[in-house]
């Protein structure tokens, strides 16, 4: 593999680096939103269905694309960054269908490798994905789906091992509309003798993008957007190499968007897709801000404080379980009281011990949080714990007086393209201090 050339794994510095953040005046200006994360690491996965060479866009500079560039790289497909936030992907044919432990473990998106590989070759081992930083995340419906198919699967000593001569085209319902579980079945099905269909399908626009990419690739795919996919399998060998824009990331422009809410100020969210988010920006409204969709992003204006409201987390078009800890950090110096449920992830409210000791007055019983709003923060050393409430953390510093020392910013690395760059650039008080001691915006 030629290594990604602006991908480099911050791996150790990282690890030391910290995000100082001080309570920042009203921002204002323009950011550029950068490709999604949980969009553009499957559709690197889906170059494994077709010989050639793929060409990604829009690809944001973030650690988990380099993560899975290394897993692709064990399984036989060069990757290069060839352009600013071009990744393109060679696949010359000659995979070995194995995904190791040290490379799954670092990243859940690499059990999305499973159905494109075992569709296409008919058999493939990948070491059982681990815990997450927010509790345990079972595969049991994307290994019942590919049984459905007529897989064969065996776990032992860590790996899933799953063999079929070819897939079959079977009727797959979900218990729950799993984003993870609903690519990769989708992936399988393409390659699948006869036809799937996928109900309670998982509707993100991240899929969405992932069905738009397997049908430029030349697979027959009905429903995309719906929570009922048909996929009319066809020959191995058939699908081509594609150039494919990703899709714009919707949380990481919720993250400008609260960033914007806490500090006052005006935004434009370039590129972000105001339909990708509807009821997340219908909430924000009720909690006040002034929102407008553009032709080519939303225009995002807060003055005066937030009100607080009540959000429930579901599969989309519900509230993404990932806007969470922003919500929760808005919540934290709104006028009122908000409760917060999460309904996907039990354990996902580990943030709030950090947010607690920025000042937050937030309790939380079982999966819900009870947040009453406090009129400012107050800045404090906070530790990131995963990708999402990182970001909140330096959400709330940006409203905390004083200065806020994030630590763990490898987590932030994973899914943000130079968070810090660029809310410095619309005026925040925020920079990266490395390791070493040196700094930078
Ligand atoms: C993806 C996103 C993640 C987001 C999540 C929900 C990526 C890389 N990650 O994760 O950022 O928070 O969607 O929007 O795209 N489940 C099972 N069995 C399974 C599969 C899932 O019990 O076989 C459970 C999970 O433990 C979890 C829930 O279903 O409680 C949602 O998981 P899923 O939708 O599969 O999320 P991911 O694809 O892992």
């Amino acid at each position: 593999m030629s290594p990604p050339e602006t991908h480099a794994d911050p791996g150790d510095r990282a690890h030391a680096d910290h995000i100082v953040v001080h309570r920042s005046p009203a921002l204002v200006g323009e950011v550029v939103v950068p490709g999604a994360k949980n969009s553009v690491l499957k559709l690197m996965a889906a170059t494994l269905l077709a010989d050639g060479e793929h060409v990604l866009t829009n690809v944001p500079d973030i650690a988990d694309v380099a993560i899975m560039s290394d897993l692709l790289a064990a399984i036989g497909v060069d990757t290069a960054m060839t352009a600013p936030h071009e990744l393109t992907l060679r696949n010359d044919g000659d995979l070995t269908p194995v995904a190791p432990y040290h490379l799954v473990e670092r990243i859940r998106a690499s059990i999305n490798v499973l159905g494109p590989l075992l569709g296409r070759f008919g058999h493939v081992r990948l070491s059982l994905p681990g815990g997450d930083d927010f509790g345990s995340r079972p595969i049991d419906m994307h290994l019942r789906g590919l049984e459905a198919m007529g897989a064969t699967i065996t776990i032992e000593h860590g790996d899933v091992e799953a063999h079929a001569d070819r897939l079959l085209g079977a009727d797959i319902t979900f218990e729950f509309p799993s984003v993870g579980a609903t690519e990769n079945i989708l992936m399988a099905a393409v390659h699948a003798k006869g036809t799937t269909v996928i109900d309670n399908a998982a509707r993100e626009p991240e899929i969405g993008d992932l069905c738009a990419m397997l049908s430029a690739m030349g697979a027959d795919i009905e429903g995309a957007g719906s929570s009922t996919l048909t996929v009319h399998g066809v020959e191995p060998g058939t699908l081509r190499p594609v150039r494919h824009h990703t899709v714009a990331d919707r949380v990481q422009a919720a993250t400008y968007a609260a960033a914007v809410a806490v500090t006052g100020g005006e935004l434009l969210l370039r590129g972000a897709r105001a339909e990708h988010m509807e009821v997340l920006l219908r909430r924000f409204a009720e909690m006040g801000l002034d929102i407008v969709a553009q032709h080519d992003g939303i225009t995002v204006r807060a003055g005066g404080r937030l009100r607080s409201i009540d959000v429930a987390t579901l599969p989309y078009p519900g509230i993404a379980t990932d806007y969470k800890p922003l919500i929760v950090t808005m919540l934290s110096v709104a006028d009122g009281v908000g409760i917060v449920t999460e309904n996907l992830y039990p354990g996902r409210f580990r943030y709030v011990e950090e947010l607690q000791r920025l000042g937050a007055d937030i309790s939380t019983d079982g999966h819900h949080a009870v947040v009453r709003g406090r009129h400012a923060l107050s800045g404090a050393p906070v530790r990131a714990p995963d990708i999402r409430a990182g970001a909140a953390l330096v959400v709330a510093g940006l409203a905390a007086e004083g200065a806020t020392t994030i630590s763990g910013v490898h987590h932030i690395d994973r899914g943000y393209d130079d968070l810090v760059g660029r809310l410095a650039a619309v005026g925040a008080r925020i920079e990266r201090r490395q390791a070493a001691g040196g700094s930078s915006a």
